[in-house]
């Protein structure tokens, strides 16, 4: 079992289940276009982030890492008219992008890209004294992945679903031999939910055309 059927089946449900997407493919091919690295979400993996806002009708979405907004636009067609999206982004130039490309899906009202360090911007949000967020998709430099969960929990309420993107890289989680800065971020945000009794988590495998990795997902207690 291996990449290259996992390609097939990432193909074959595709086609039966995701609509062709105009929009999407726009967004994928202008990020590309820009030069930027091609790690945003599958789609089929975009889709599952917006069935789960669905599902549990968020209305205020908090996105840590943007790149060019492709998963932005999954989870913004998961918002109702008067929802909103919040995504935050180190680079300028990947932001650029994302903001251009949630215009163009017809999200520009709804959706603000903030530029600067994650960890920078959060407390900020905090300080503002937003109403809390529904739903937290974690996807940015992984060895903050603790610190950002912390602040998508203090940022939500009971209830609050936060999803982390990922967490397996190919297996080396659960690798003792593993030291990467990614992989250590991931054990450390797993240690720390360990011991945090504000949430309920688990963890899924996923293979596909994005290789072998998985999501992390959690609800505030
Ligand atoms: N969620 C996107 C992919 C994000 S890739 C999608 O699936 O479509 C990770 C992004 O996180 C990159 O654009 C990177 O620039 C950004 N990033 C890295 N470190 C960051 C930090 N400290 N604060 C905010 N964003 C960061
Ligand atoms: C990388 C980052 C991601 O968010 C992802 O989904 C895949 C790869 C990376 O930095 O290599
Ligand atoms: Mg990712």
């Amino acid at each position: 079992m291996s990449q290259k059927i996992w390609d097939a089946v990432d193909r074959y449900f595709a086609g039966a289940l995701l609509t062709p997407d105009a929009v999407l493919d726009e967004a994928r091919a202008a990020a590309e276009k820009a030069g930027l690295p091609d790690i945003a979400v599958a789609p089929n993996q975009g889709k599952f982030l917006h069935l789960i806002a669905r599902a549990t009708g968020a209305a205020r979405i908090l996105e840590v890492g943007s790149l060019g907004g492709y998963s932005t636009i999954w989870l913004a067609r998961a918002l109702p008219p008067a929802g909103r999206l919040v995504s935050l982004e180190i680079d300028p130039a990947h932001a650029e992008v994302a903001r251009s490309n949630v215009a163009n899906a017809g999200f520009a009202e709804r959706v603000e890209i903030r530029v600067g360090k994650a960890l920078d911007l959060l407390p900020k949000l905090a300080a503002e004294k937003l109403p809390p967020f529904d739903f937290a998709f974690i996807d940015a430099d992984k060895g903050s992945n603790a610190a950002y969960f912390d602040w998508a929990v203090k940022l939500g309420r009971s209830g609050t679903t936060i999803v982390v993107d990922n967490v397996v890289r190919g297996g080396a989680v659960a690798d003792e031999a593993s030291r990467g800065g990614d992989v250590m971020g991931v054990r450390r945000l797993a240690e720390a939910i360990t011991s945090d009794g504000r949430v309920s988590a688990t963890a899924v495998q996923t293979v596909g055309e994005k290789g072998y990795d998985g999501f992390l997902i959690a609800v505030v207690n």
